[in-house]
This record gives structure tokens, sequence and C-alpha cells, in this order.
């Protein structure tokens, strides 16, 4: 299978016409992280580091000023004996054959190097705080830097930017190349949810339906999950980050399933929920209805011009007139949304945004006001109603019953592109699909 690929060079060609001439973004991958006794982690790149350059390998820094050369990169340098043991590497040659970088050094160099490539900087766009092996490294060249700066006169950075203000602005807002991969990975991701609901039966285990989604993620050429699967049967649903998945799926059950694979790791994020046994109770069946409702008024309200606040808003308002009608609050549905009285039952958000990282980079507001949607933001939908089995406030028939449905929505200049569209989700396309499959 041919899967979409980033387009790295675009990515920089954006963040250099946006940045003024005297200001510079500087990037880092971190090294491995143990994960227990010998054994690493695998290695997942740093996401603004592989936007910038697509450099899948540890230990990696990118410096970007406006120029002649503009990028600069630090790479892991080549070695015969730790490319036996542990892969190979492209070393600075190859960060400038194949990686975009006009100047490259090894890692190592980075210290001796960045008091120089500061020079000039006015401005840096840098995240203090996220390593503090690196802002002590970043500190020291900004001193020495200025110590320079009294012999040269040239200015050094005095003024510093979160990577949020300009690197997190562009990758908020994707690109046509960009939009593809997120439509392979919602397509990747709901073939794989229909192979769970195929496969889902009261006496699976919540670990086989992990293993078919996370298989078919790898088996397609995908990086892999973008994030720990959820898969939550029966009461399990109402634990939001439920993640051991080792239950055995009761009959009369509802499986809630929280999973997305990678592409390029462009990541995409579906919940489905649905009945083990192929036929959802009346009670869960009016709990999903809702959610359902929920999620069309809230997918409706993703348009160009409305606010990411309008999203969650369209939901909370059906979420709270549902349990209004179905026992689970009393009252003026207006004041239940004020005094928030609804979060017993619905507690998170209905958005994050969507991309590199499953709940991607970009700010949800600007000076205490919800950001305003523009086509190429792409964003989830996922309402929910969590009715915990100790909740003897709630009527009894509802107790137990967690429902949560989500879809991958990409803002346009006309109607909302739901990327994930392809699983299906009323009761009766559910049903179908999950009794044909255990027929
Ligand atoms: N799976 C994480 C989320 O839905 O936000
Ligand atoms: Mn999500
Ligand atoms: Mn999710």
């Amino acid at each position: 299978m041919t899967l979409p690929h980033p387009d790295f060079s675009e990515h920089r060609e954006r963040l250099l016409a946006a940045l003024p001439s005297d200001e510079a973004v500087l990037v880092f991958g971190g090294p491995l992280r143990r994960r227990n006794g010998d054994a690493d982690y695998r290695y997942r790149p740093d996401s603004d580091v592989w936007w910038l350059t697509g450099w899948p390998d540890t230990e990696v820094a990118v410096f970007i000023k406006p120029g002649d050369a503009p990028v600069t990169m630090f790479v892991q340098e080549r070695d015969p004996t730790a490319e036996t043991w542990t892969g190979r590497r492209a070393g600075p040659e190859g960060a400038v054959a194949t990686f975009g970088a006009d100047n490259a050094f090894t890692y190592g160099e980075l210290e001796a190097e960045l008091p120089r490539l500061l020079q000039g900087v006015r401005a840096l766009h840098y995240d203090f705080g996220r390593s503090h092996e690196m802002d002590k490294l970043v500190q020291t060249a900004i001193y020495r830097a200025g110590r320079a700066a009294r012999r040269n006169g040239l200015p050094v950075p005095e003024t510093f930017h979160s990577l949020t203000k300009l690197v997190h602005e562009l990758r908020l807002v994707k690109s046509a190349n960009e939009l593809d991969i997120l439509r392979k990975a919602g397509e990747v991701t709901a073939n794989a949810h229909m192979k769970a609901m195929k496969m889902g039966r009261p006496g699976a285990f919540e670990f086989e339906l992990e293993s078919a989604i996370e298989n078919h993620f790898r088996a397609i050429g995908g990086t892999g999950p973008g994030y720990t699967s959820i898969i939550a049967s029966g009461d399990n649903a109402n634990i939001l980050h439920y993640i051991v998945n080792d239950q055995q799926i009761d009959d009369g059950d509802l499986v809630l399933v929280d999973a997305g694979g990678e592409i390029a790791h462009y990541t995409a994020d579906i919940t489905r929920t649905w009945p083990a046994n192929g036929r959802f109770t009346e009670a869960q069946k009016k709990v999903y209805q809702v959610v359902l409702d929920a999620q069309h008024a809230a997918i409706d309200a993703c348009r160009a011009g409305r606010t990411f606040m309008d999203v969650h808003d369209a939901a909370v308002r059906v979420l709270t007139e549902g349990m209004v009608d179905l026992g689970l609050l009393q009252g003026d549905i207006d004041e239940l949304i004020e005094s928030e009285a609804y979060k017993r039952y619905y507690m998170h958000g209905t958005s994050h945004w969507l991309g590199l990282d499953v709940h991607d980079v970009g700010a949800y507001a600007a000076e205490g006001t919800s950001r305003i949607l523009v086509p190429g933001m792409v964003l989830t939908v996922e309402p929910g109603l969590y009715i915990p089995a100790h909740d003897e406030d709630a009527p009894e028939a509802l107790r137990g019953i967690g429902v949560r449905i989500e879809d991958d929505i990409a803002i346009t200049d006309g109607d909302p592109e739901n990327l994930t569209a392809a699983v299906p989700k009323s009761i009766d396309e559910i049903e179908a699909l999950c009794q044909g499959a255990s027929a």
C-alpha cells in the first residue's frame, strides 16, 4: 500500500515566510527513554522536529533563521559500531542530502556552535521548561553570545517566544498534503474499528480487540497507535482513560473503543460504543441516542467563522436536555448548564485539535476569547455520557452505561468534513455490523 508522505520542505517554507529576519526557532528531540531494566521505549520523533524535517532519530536539534542558509541541524554522528547495534544513521551528511539542512553538525557540537548561531537573533522561539538539560545549554549559549556581543555589537536574544506563538500556529492549520495524511489515518482507523466491532462478542477479552486494532495500524504500514488504546466494556467505559484492557466482555455489555492509528505520525482519534451481543438494550439505546444527537449538533457547529467553544456548547446543550429526559438531572436547562450540573455525567471537553499529536498544538483561545475556526483546522468531536454503576442517584436501568462517540472533523470553506465517517454510528447500522459479524 502506498501511504501519503508529509512534505516537510513546505512546512519549512511556511515557517520562513512567517519568521522575521532577526528571529530564530530552536527545536530538539531528546534521548531515548528507559522503560525498565536496560530496555528502552521505542523512539517516537518529537513532533516539531518531525514537522520541520522528517528526522526520525533521537538527539537532534534544528535551528532555523531566515537567510542564505536558514536550516542548521545537529544530529548523531555516523558510527559503524553503534549502527551495528542500534540501526543506521544518516549523520550530518545525510541531514544535508536528504532532510533539508543547509548546514549540519554532530549533536555533540551543539554546545559550541549555538552561541555563534544566536548572534544576530533578537527573538528566539524556544520552549523553555521541557528539558532541564536543553534549557541549561540554551541559557549558557545566550550568555556566551552576549559576551561576544560586547565586542561585535550584534543583537542577542532578549525576547523569547514559546513555540505556541508561531510554529504551533502553523501546525494548527493543516496543508492540503497534511489533510490527505489525516484522511488516510482516518480511513485506516475506521477499518480497525469495524474489524473490532465484527470480532467483539460476549466472552471475548478486551485485549483481543486491542490487539486486532493495533495489529491493523502496523499491518498497513502506519507508525502505530497515536495514543494508548482504550477498550472498555461495561462499567469500565465510565473510567475515561481506562487502558488496562484486561476484562472479559459480558453479555449485555456495551464496549467503548477509543483508538487511533498514525500515518507518518499523524494520528486519527475515533471512539465508537457498541453492544457486544449485537443488540442495544432499551436503556442503552436511550443514552446512546442522546450522545449521538449531541455529536451531530456539535459537528454541525464545526464551520469557519464559528468558535471552538461553539462546538462544545452545542454538545453540552443537547446532552443536558438528554440528562433531564433520562431522569439523571432535574431542573431548567439553562440553569443546569450555567451551574455546570451537567458535569456530573459529562466531565470532559468536546474537542481538541488533532494532528501529529493526538491533543495537537495550537491555542484554543486568545485574550480570553475562544478561537475562531478557519479552514484547515482539524478537531475531534467527542461527546459522551458516563453513568457509573455505583451512582445511586441515577435511574437504576442506566447505571453502568458509558457512551462516547468521537469523529475527526476538518474545517472547510463549506460543510464540515468528517474524516472518520466510514465507521457506522447510527443504532441500526451498528447493530447490523455487530450482528453480521457474529452470525
Ligand atoms: N483518546 C484521547 C482522546 O480522545 O482525547
Ligand atoms: Mn479525542
Ligand atoms: Mn479518543
